[in-house]
């Protein structure tokens, strides 16, 4: 295979500003209308929200053994937005357009008490009222065990990112031998309690679980009567450490292909503005799949998400190489002693927000991938998908 591409593996997973960079509070602070937009006319609409840098897998796209080892350190809990803190962002985020929040991690089932701060974000309301699409995204080892009380809370849906339907793929690939069936037994508990639509995301890796494409889409096909949508991911240069190469990634169309050639597919609109899934349909009516071209046809163009890390920075690109420290806003006092509003906290995201001209998958297109300037990048798994 070719040595192109090959992104060198350096440790950079915290690539946030410097403590004292304090995000800039403008000098009028109107309130917040909902409708902002970047400098490429995009709104804010969907917030991601990390809830912890761990997980129980080590895929290799994204938290290799090697560099994710014993000697890795993780986020100590001070560090951590406490939910809180995560309440109060999110709330100022739903006044400046939010109407998404998917909960990511690391794994985020393995955060504390997270029904907790599910129950506190069902609460919020958007600008016209409605409740917020709530959502998370979960690779599965414990939703056996959580969808009911997660349901409970008040969570809508889940996203499950799953790889293969053979077990000795699947153990090779999260690399800590977990079983298939394991992760089965959580969709299907998800699908009871009632956490649908649920979405199943796989990755494909070429020469990894190129040979899993098929299985996946019978499997979904046949169970659950069509309930689940199962999502094709082209893998992505994300991060520094997975040591992407593009002959390891197997191109939406190739795939769609495949499965067209057995299960004859139908092109379907897309239901959402900024939406990153391209949705087809099953011509026999057993549901539908998606195929999420990150690599081959960038979707920069409308993408209305802002990521917000465990420790409380905020990204605006899933490839950026900086984050906007929010959490110091929270816990710094201002220069006069009190402590920072709501109304500069917000005019803060605000004005971060218009200043926004991030579309690196758009450029990608066009220039070959780099680690950029900085030459760190933040990972998946301290930023969630
Ligand atoms: P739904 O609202 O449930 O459809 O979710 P979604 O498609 O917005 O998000 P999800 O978190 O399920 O995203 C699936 C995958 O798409 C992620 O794991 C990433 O691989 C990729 N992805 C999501 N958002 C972005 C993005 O903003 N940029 C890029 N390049 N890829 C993204
Ligand atoms: N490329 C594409 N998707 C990725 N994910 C993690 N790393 C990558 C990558 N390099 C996805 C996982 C999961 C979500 C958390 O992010 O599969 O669905
Ligand atoms: Fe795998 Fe998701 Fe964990 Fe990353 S966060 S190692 S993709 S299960
Ligand atoms: Fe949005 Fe950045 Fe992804 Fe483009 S690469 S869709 S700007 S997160």
């Amino acid at each position: 295979m070719s040595e192109r591409n090959i992104i060198a593996i350096v440790d950079q997973r915290s690539a946030t500003a410097p403590a004292n960079a304090l995000p800039r509070i403008p000098d009028t602070l109107p309130a917040p209308t909902g409708l902002l937009s970047d400098a490429l006319g995009r709104p804010l609409r969907d917030l991601r929200i990390s809830v912890t840098d761990r997980c129980n897998f080590r895929c290799s796209y994204c938290m290799p053994k090697e560099i994710f080892d014993k000697h890795h350190q993780f986020l100590p809990q001070s560090a951590l937005l406490s939910f809180e803190e995560i309440l109060r962002l999110a709330r100022l985020f739903v006044a400046q357009g939010v109407q998404k929040i998917r909960l990511t991690g690391g794994e985020p089932l393995l955060r504390k008490h997270l029904e907790r701060l599910i129950e506190m974000l069902a609460a919020l309301r958007t600008q016209d009222g409605a409740p917020l699409d709530l959502t998370l995204t979960t690779n599965g080892s414990v939703l056996a065990r959580k969808a009911a009380a997660l349901k409970a809370a008040g969570l809508q849906r889940v996203t499950v990112s799953l790889d293969a339907m053979d077990d000795a793929v699947f153990r090779r690939m999260n690399d800590v031998d977990f079983p298939v069936a394991d992760v089965l037994a959580g969709i299907d508990a998800a699908v009871a309690a009632g956490l649908g639509p649920i979405k199943v995301n796989m990755v494909v890796k070429r020469g990894t679980n190129a040979q899993e494409i098929v299985p996946m889409a019978r499997h979904f096909r046949d169970h659950h009567g069509g309930q689940v949508v199962l999502r094709f991911i082209e893998y992505m240069d994300v991060g520094a450490t997975n040591g992407w190469r593009m002959d390891d990634v197997m191109p939406s169309a190739e795939v769609r292909r495949l499965i067209d050639a057995v299960f004859p597919l139908a092109p379907l609109d897309a239901s959402q503005v900024g939406e990153t899934a391209e949705r087809w349909r099953y011509r026999d009516g057993r549901g539908e799949v998606g195929f999420i071209s990150s690599v081959t046809q960038a979707f920069c163009g409308d993408c209305n998400r802002a990521r917000l890390s465990t420790e409380g920075q905020l990204y605006l690109c899933l490839f950026a190489e900086q984050g906007h420290d929010l959490r110091s806003l929270l816990r710094q006092p201002h220069p006069s002693g009190r402590t920072y509003t709501d109304a500069e906290i917000t005019g803060a995201i605000g004005a971060i927000w218009q200043d926004r001209g991030d579309r690196y998958s758009q450029l990608r297109a066009s220039q070959p991938p780099s680690t950029g300037p900085s030459g760190r990048r933040i990972e998946m798994s301290y930023i969630g998908g």
